[in-house]
């Protein structure tokens, strides 16, 4: 009789369970962000509305994250909120964020804050937004006020959300606020958002240093995809190669030189494969083949499932040296079997990175609840604990339930 092996997949004592949220996707009545004021127009198809009301119901939302035996959440701070005119800061939304971070911290949970998710104040996109000379000083003046007010309970730091997701889709695709289509754009928005990034990091290491604090981990949230080729041409290897190199690791690589970098942040969701039909710049930056032969499992977006590219994307970090927390990896999907599939298949690579010797603080899934997921509305559902949004009662997924006991027993 053969023996049946069964691998067991174990983290360390001290890792990081957790979920995450960003402000404009959960909390509702955002009216001061550029997304609200785009969608008002008419130039987006949804309206975020009342998102999932998790400005009101905080508290609700992390003593279900403390039943699922989370010890981290990450969530993130609107700008628009904190900063409703130029210069004018808000003290009670200020206050409110304060409340929030103590809420997790009273139940054990350890805050990873983010800066930026993709949205700001209508007053900072009127002066031209991220692509204007000035946009970095703002976002350092208002970087200031939070971490001033939050540093004493905070030691994680996310400054900038998925800068290469947001250059995308903001600045060379046009379908985000501002909905810009211009490479010259894209490129300053993208100088402009890693000056923010450096001097925001340094910014907030004196903050710390000046009141005596120790010293906080301050990374990016990268969004990395598994670049493979379709037919393995040497044209499709060569861009495949090139994009894993500016939309996966550029900003890291030049915050590392700028050493502004404590741990790397990855998100991770999907593969993208390459498939070059022309030589132009957009051909190079988005070819993609129309995957109709791929027999993989795919999200409720049409994103194929792809676990094993987190360990090939794991191990290509390795050369740096830092340790990486996983800030977001999920699926969505009315099958909530096949979010725990996901999810499982995930961990297991995550596991065998971590064997082959790469340092893993922690696993964060995306999301903690379901929420506005951007240009594509209320539809895709990423939540482990699901929203019915007539009654924004929650509902714990089973996915969550199985999640809990790996958080709880450290082992998969
Ligand atoms: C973003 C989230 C988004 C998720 C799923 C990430 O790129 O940070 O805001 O909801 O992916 O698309």
């Amino acid at each position: 009789m053969g023996a049946i092996i069964i691998i067991m997949h174990e983290f360390p004592r001290d890792f990081f369970w957790g979920a995450a949220t960003s402000a404009y996707q959960v909390e509702g009545g955002n009216s001061f962000s550029d997304w609200w004021e785009y969608e008002l127009a008419g130039k987006l198809k949804y309206h975020s509305g009342q998102a999932a009301r998790h400005y009101d119901l905080y508290e609700q939302d992390f003593d279900l994250a403390k039943e699922l035996n989370h010890n981290c959440h990450r969530l993130s701070i609107e700008w628009g909120r904190i900063e409703q005119k130029e210069g004018v800061f808000s003290d009670q939304e200020l206050e409110h964020y304060k409340k929030v971070i103590l809420a997790l911290k009273k139940r054990g949970l350890e805050p990873i804050v983010t800066l930026h998710h993709f949205t700001n104040p209508i007053w900072f996109s009127k002066l031209g937004g991220w692509s204007s000379r000035g946009a970095a000083k703002y976002f350092l003046r208002y970087a200031a006020k939070v971490v001033e007010a939050l540093a004493g309970d905070v030691h994680f730091w996310v400054t900038i959300n998925e800068p290469m997701v947001y250059l995308y889709h903001s600045y060379f695709l046009g379908v985000w606020p501002p909905q810009e289509k211009s490479l010259i754009k894209t490129e300053l928005a993208k100088k402009n958002l890693l000056r923010a990034h450096i001097k925001a990091y340094a910014l907030i290491k004196s903050i710390y240093k000046n009141n005596n604090l120790s010293s906080p981990m301050i990374s990016i949230a990268q969004n990395m995809q598994a670049f493979v080729p379709c037919k393995p041409t040497l044209r499709n290897k060569l861009v495949a190669n090139l994009r894993a190199r500016s939309f996966n690791l550029e900003f890291i690589e030049r915050s590392i030189a700028a050493k502004a970098l404590d741990f790397i942040g990855v998100n991770y969701y999907s593969r993208s494969v390459v498939e070059l039909q022309g030589w132009g710049v957009r051909n190079f930056a988005m070819d993609v083949c129309d995957g109709k032969h791929s027999n993989l499992k795919k999200n409720s977006l049409g994103w194929d499932i792809y676990p094993e590219g987190l360990f090939s994307i794991l191990i290509s970090l390795k050369k740096y040296k830092l340790s990486v927390f996983i800030l977001e990896n999920g699926i969505c999907t009315e099958d909530d079997s096949l979010r725990w599939d996901f999810i499982q298949e995930h961990l297991k690579n995550l596991s065998r990175a971590m064997n082959s010797g790469v340092k893993v603080l922690g696993y964060i899934y995306w999301s903690l609840i379901d929420n506005f997921e951007w240009d594509k509305g209320f539809g895709p559902r990423f939540g482990l604990i699901d929203i019915d949004y007539n009654t924004y009662k929650r509902t714990v997924r089973e996915s969550a339930r199985k999640l809990a006991k790996v958080c709880w027993e450290g082992k998969l």
